[in-house]
């Protein structure tokens, strides 16, 4: 059936106008003013709102095997969760853990296609390079994997050393793929968790304490250096501190292909939260660092620096021990208190997913006055573009998905994890006052969020094939 939204304000990453919209065949048909109605079309009246293209989130953890446990949100508790909060498209990592990509790729398909609610992507952690893998990374672009994820820290385990990063990054090159880059060093950090574990320190703070943030800032650069010498594009993922955002500036100065995300919790939070009690909920790697560094990627993604706000979205239970209820069923996943005496074993991540879009509205729009236009940009064009998608996702055009959201920015709630509903006994956001938040989200023209009301169904999300060669912007 047909649909037509009317009466809103349409907003994408560079326009705001009052027009129309109408809806046939999953698509966005035709935008124009007083479109004609007639009995046979459904009608969604958006007047005094804003309708804004669906958010998308390109970095989430769902059902993810970590620290003896996995993230506590799956494929469709998260992509629920992500809808309520906004979000109509998400890319997930695929770990690298057989000697073969493409059975890799299968086994996650087996975990997300038939529990999918939203549209979804893949990335590839690259971290295990061998000749093998080299010759295989090109047959992803047919999988429609187009992003590979290598990282600097972690040692023995998902590291990959300078060398390989280069060799993956020249094969970037030649196939239009993006590079992504975890950027700590993996080293010193295990330097100084020795150090730390030696002299007795095991509480939450020596998380970030073993993870000093020159470590990033460094790890950018090196990244940055090898895109300049391969000519590979590299989107640096959850920056994290002011150094980082230095460097990214300096490199595009100077015409590096290179762009980054950062996540909420870089935004809003700092070191200090993981001296609290529960201080535990805040352990994700990165660490979130100071409030100096908070500033000043505020001012990267104000000043375009910073050209996405994705999430990491990777939850744990804080006390696992105890089950919550979800969609009437009792669930428990172990979670952070596996590392109660230790932090190497608290496992790492937080959730966020659905938070995103309605803090940063708050935080962004209304408090840091940010344009709408930026709103939408980095929220969901900018990544949509980034990753293969634009303009199929990510904008209000004529032949675009129609993924909507109407946005109610009178709307004044307080948010936390009842309203938010991962699938996690916690929300970082508890108790914050929010003005303006999602009312209605249709996703390819079908409406899964009405008011707080989950109206969508597991199965309906659907895989995204990703371009290469995708927009640098
Ligand atoms: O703590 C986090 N962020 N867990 C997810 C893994 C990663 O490196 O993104
Ligand atoms: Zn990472
Ligand atoms: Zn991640």
């Amino acid at each position: 059936m047909k649909k037509i939204i009317f009466g809103g304000t349409i907003v994408t990453s560079s326009e705001i106008y009052p027009a129309d919209i109408l809806i046939e065949d999953e698509k966005i048909q035709l935008i124009s003013k007083d479109l004609p109605i007639n009995p046979n079309i459904e009608t969604i009246d958006a007047t005094g709102m804003y309708v804004l293209p669906g958010g998308v989130d390109v970095h989430t953890h769902f059902d993810l095997p970590m620290f003896g446990t996995v993230s506590s949100d799956d494929h469709y508790s998260g992509h629920k969760a992500a809808a309520l909060g906004g979000t109509t498209t998400v890319i997930d990592f695929v770990p690298q853990n057989s000697e073969s990509l493409i059975k890799d790729i299968d086994v996650w398909h087996k975990k997300a296609d038939e529990n999918a609610a939203i549209d979804f992507g893949f990335h590839m952690n690259i971290t295990k390079f061998t000749s093998q893998i080299s010759d295989e990374i090109p047959s992803l672009i047919d999988e429609g994997i187009t992003s590979l994820k290598v990282f600097t820290a972690y040692n023995n385990t998902l590291r990959l050393d300078d060398r390989n990063i280069f060799q993956v990054m020249r094969i970037a090159a030649e196939f239009g793929f993006l590079t992504l880059l975890h950027a700590e060093n993996g080293d010193i950090i295990e330097i100084l968790v020795e150090e730390a574990i030696a002299k007795g320190n095991r509480s939450p703070i020596w998380h970030a304490r073993t993870r000093p943030s020159w470590g990033a800032v460094e790890a950018v650069v090196r990244g940055v250096s090898f895109a300049a010498q391969t000519g590979a594009p590299l989107y640096i993922v959850h920056m994290n501190a002011a150094g980082e955002v230095d460097q990214l500036q300096y490199a595009r100065d100077h015409h590096i292909k290179v762009m980054g995300e950062t996540c909420p919790q870089y935004l809003f939070f700092n070191e200090s939260f993981l001296e609290r009690e529960d201080g535990a909920k805040w352990i994700c790697s990165p660490p979130m660092r100071s409030i100096s560094d908070n500033i000043r990627l505020w001012e990267g993604l104000s000043n375009g620096i910073i050209q996405v706000l994705a999430t990491d979205h990777c939850p744990f239970f804080f006390d696992g021990t105890h089950s919550i209820e979800y969609e009437g069923k009792q669930v428990r996943i172990p979670g952070k208190e596996l590392g109660r005496s230790d932090f190497r074993l608290i496992p790492n991540g937080l959730p966020a997913v659905g938070d995103r879009l309605p803090i940063f509205w708050t935080e962004g729009v209304v408090k840091r006055k940010l344009t709408l236009n930026q709103f939408v940009a980095i929220t969901s064009t900018n990544p949509a573009k980034i990753f293969g998608m634009y303009p199929q996702k990510g904008t209000i055009l004529p032949g675009s998905d129609a993924d909507l959201v109407i946005w109610d920015p009178n709307k004044k709630l307080v948010y936390g994890r009842k309203v938010a509903q991962h699938r996690t006994d916690y929300n970082l956001f508890e108790d914050w006052n929010l003005s303006g938040f999602p009312i209605k989200v249709f996703l390819r023209g079908n409406l899964i969020v009405d008011g707080l009301q989950w109206n969508g169904s597991r199965g309906q999300g659907r895989y995204l094939k990703r371009s290469p060669n995708a927009y640098i912007l």
